[in-house]
């Protein structure tokens, strides 16, 4: 990979990913390729951001496919190394941001940002590209990135790019195939519970408690949905919010069945 883009047009562009590819990883490739003259994705299910009895051996994957639909995309490098070749034998390292990891994800995945930051940092170390993509469908993983870059003075510029959605308001995922039918068509509650939140903001509420009640309501009423978190967050320190006379996350992290689904929208 060092090789590949040590020999690469610069500017160039790093979309990381898990793979099993969905348009969502799509649109970060093509505003990649569109802002830089070269683009690498990365494909690696990444051992460390999942925890113990976390979905790391059943997260899907279609390493032949994502290869396709990446040569259709006209990306430059793909880089699909393997577990043992980013942690040998002896691996002992982490980069864990403070603060804003302790909250919403941390709180329910430990380790799983520490997890994220690490890799992120390698993947940043091997490919070492200007610009790097991330979508703001994992809102505090974006978060969490853009601070890793900034304590650590990495030379590389993080643009996000917004969630894409089903026509029924899903948030794409690659676990959005382990869903179920019964469960695909419970999972749209995320989304209309975000949406009917924006409504009532929109119509000048801003108690943080009340939009939460508002999000719970709508969750209630989907028996196959139970809430990890609701939170309604200050969208830079990700702390709860009382009034919302700032810029504010709202996300949540719902169970579906054996599938851990998350969404957020920012308000305004
Ligand atoms: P993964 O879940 O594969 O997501 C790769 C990138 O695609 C992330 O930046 C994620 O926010 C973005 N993405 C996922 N679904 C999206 C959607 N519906 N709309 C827009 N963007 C979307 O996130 C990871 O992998 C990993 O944690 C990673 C950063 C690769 C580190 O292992």
């Amino acid at each position: 990979m060092r090789a590949a883009v040590a020999a690469s047009k610069r500017p160039l562009g790093l979309v990381p990913t898990m793979g099993f590819l969905h348009e969502g990883h799509l649109a970060l490739v093509r505003q990649a390729r569109a802002d830089n003259a070269a683009v690498a994705v990365s494909i690696f299910v990444n051992p460390t951001q999942f925890g113990p009895a976390e979905d790391f051996a059943q997260y899907p994957r279609d390493v032949d496919r994502d290869l396709s639909l990446l040569r259709r995309e006209g990306v430059d490098a793909v880089f699909v190394p393997a577990v043992e070749e980013m942690y040998p034998a002896g691996f002992g390292t982490s980069v864990l941001v403070e603060g804003i990891t302790e909250r919403l994800e941390g709180e329910f995945r430990p380790g799983h940002l520490r997890g994220v930051a690490t890799i992120v940092a390698k993947l940043f170390n091997i490919v070492r590209p200007e610009r790097a993509y991330f979508g703001q469908k994992d809102a505090q993983q974006l978060r969490v990135i853009r601070k890793m870059v900034l304590d650590l003075n990495l030379p590389v510029e993080i643009r996000g790019a917004p969630t894409i959605r089903e026509p029924d308001g899903l948030a794409l995922s690659s676990r959005n195939v382990m869903l179920s039918p019964v469960e695909r068509a419970a999972a749209t509650v995320l989304s209309r519970a975000l949406g009917e939140a924006r409504r009532r903001y929109e119509d000048g509420e801003r108690s943080g408690d009340r939009l939460r009640e508002v999000v719970r309501a709508v969750l209630a009423a989907e028996p196959l949905a139970l809430a990890d978190y609701v939170s309604v967050a200050d969208a830079d320190t990700l702390l709860e919010l009382a009034e919302m006379d700032q810029p504010a996350l709202l996300s949540l992290a719902v169970r579906i069945g054996k599938v851990r689904l998350i969404d957020n929208v920012v308000l305004p």
